[in-house]
């Protein structure tokens, strides 16, 4: 059984071109036995027929808060009521703006107002629309809020543009909503208590993988994802802290609220975390960073001229031993991704670092792969101190990264307020 197996969605489709992907998205939801009725805004009328989404359903389509036939049938406030979800995509800057306003002008926005339903937005616009410090403010007005962002994503536009502002994909906002669904709504009990941990918290996290360059054409990198790293930054979020995210090169995207940084190498990486880090209470260091660096980088493209090439490296900083090293350093959490004997090598690590925490996961073969999937399961070590003489272990199981990623904060947050208890 899935997570929207009959749950009652209110689909809402604004005007954008994307409006014609809202039709698959309907099919998507209601294979996986969801009830789906759609709202369209007259924007949406002008790229799709009410027509395409009632036979899709098998349910009226609502365009008109004042339609007295309509009214008579469901009325505006019996369908906010038989709403479990509401899932607006595409979400136009139009439309985050009369959200973000309170404002009830039309049928969509007035559905929003008189629900308290969780509501999903998966915005689509030209990239200068969603970079618009207007729209980021509606955005972030939201999100405080409490309405879920999917997206968007980036790419080639219709405007014949390219950048960030692409409706997702409808298997992509599905995934999204069945596994927030699962997360943030359906969460098993202990999962309850975590909402507010983290409030008053500055947490700083590192994500993705670091490239170094070669030539001004090769790098060397590795296969992280990042999608771990984005997961602990999006339930920080959720649990009230304020987010920093120094992300390496990843096609991820994260809340408007998170304050993202984007780098390329280890030490441009080193650099952002050193800048952010002074206010940090909480450093999870979750990059896959690369090792070593080319000793020089050429200007020029590599030619093949030789039957063999041997590159010269050297080691790259350890920004979490770095930060650990500090003189007024956060609590710090390291990941230690291992093939063999993980138990010993995440303790030597944690020792050897002098961190505060260590979340080891197994990354060897097919069986076991990490990198880039949707699922992982970590084991949770930290050392014993003069305060407290006994060190511990938790295994967090198999699960997606976002619910991996709340159960791992929970472990921090409470190690974290018996410190804080133990130092007052
Ligand atoms: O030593 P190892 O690379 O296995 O340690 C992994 C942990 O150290 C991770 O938390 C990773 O983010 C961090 N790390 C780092 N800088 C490096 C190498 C690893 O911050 N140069």
């Amino acid at each position: 059984m899935s997570a929207l197996t009959n749950k009652k969605i209110l689909l809402g489709v604004t005007g954008g071109i994307a409006a014609y992907k809202s039709a698959v998205l309907a099919r998507r939801l209601m294979d996986e036995g969801a009830t789906v009725r759609v709202v369209m805004t007259p924007g949406a009328q002008a790229f799709m027929q009410p027509l395409t989404f009632q036979a899709l359903t098998g349910n009226p389509v609502h365009v008109d808060l004042l339609d007295p036939a309509a009214e008579a049938a469901m009325g505006h406030i019996e369908l906010a009521r038989w709403a479990h979800y509401i899932l607006i995509a595409p979400a136009s800057a139009n439309t985050l703006a009369r959200l973000a306003h309170g404002m009830a002008s039309d049928l969509l926005s007035t559905l929003c107002l008189a629900t308290d339903s969780p509501l999903f937005v998966a915005p689509a616009m030209n990239r200068l629309m969603w970079t618009n410090p207007a729209t980021v403010e509606n955005c972030a007005q939201l999100a405080a809020r409490g309405v879920t962002f999917f997206g968007p994503g980036d790419g080639a536009q219709a405007c014949g543009e390219t950048g960030s502002g692409r409706m997702l994909e409808p298997e992509q906002i599905r995934d999204q909503l069945l596994s927030t669904v699962a997360d943030k709504f359906n969460s098993p009990p202990d999962h309850q208590p975590i909402q507010d941990k983290l409030r008053s918290k500055h947490v700083l996290i590192t994500a993705g993988p670091t490239q170094e360059a070669i030539d001004p054409v090769r790098y060397i990198s590795n296969h992280s994802s990042g999608k771990m790293g984005f997961a602990i930054a999006e339930a920080a979020l959720a649990m009230g802290a304020q987010v920093t995210l120094i992300a390496g090169p990843v096609a991820l995207s994260a809340s408007p609220q998170i304050q993202r940084v984007d780098t390329v190498s280890a030490i441009s990486m080193l650099d952002a975390v050193m800048a952010h880090v002074d206010n940090a209470d909480i450093f999870i260091s979750v990059a896959a960073v690369a090792d070593y660096r080319l000793e020089t980088v050429v200007n020029q493209k590599i030619k093949k001229s030789h039957e063999n090439l041997t590159l010269s490296l050297v080691r790259n900083p350890d920004i979490l031993k770095a930060v650990a090293a500090l003189p007024k350093r956060p609590f710090c959490v390291g990941f230690a991704a291992e093939t063999e004997n993980v138990e010993a090598h995440a303790q030597e690590k944690l020792q050897r670092k002098k961190l505060d925490l260590i979340a080891a996961n197994h990354v060897a073969g097919e069986d076991n792969a990490v990198f880039g999937t949707d699922t992982n399961a970590l084991d949770v070590y930290w050392p014993a101190t003069a305060k407290d003489t006994s060190g511990g272990h938790i295994s967090i199981p198999s699960a997606n990264k976002q619910s991996v990623a709340y159960s791992l904060l929970n472990i921090i947050a409470d190690r974290l307020a018996l410190i804080d208890q133990k130092s007052s």
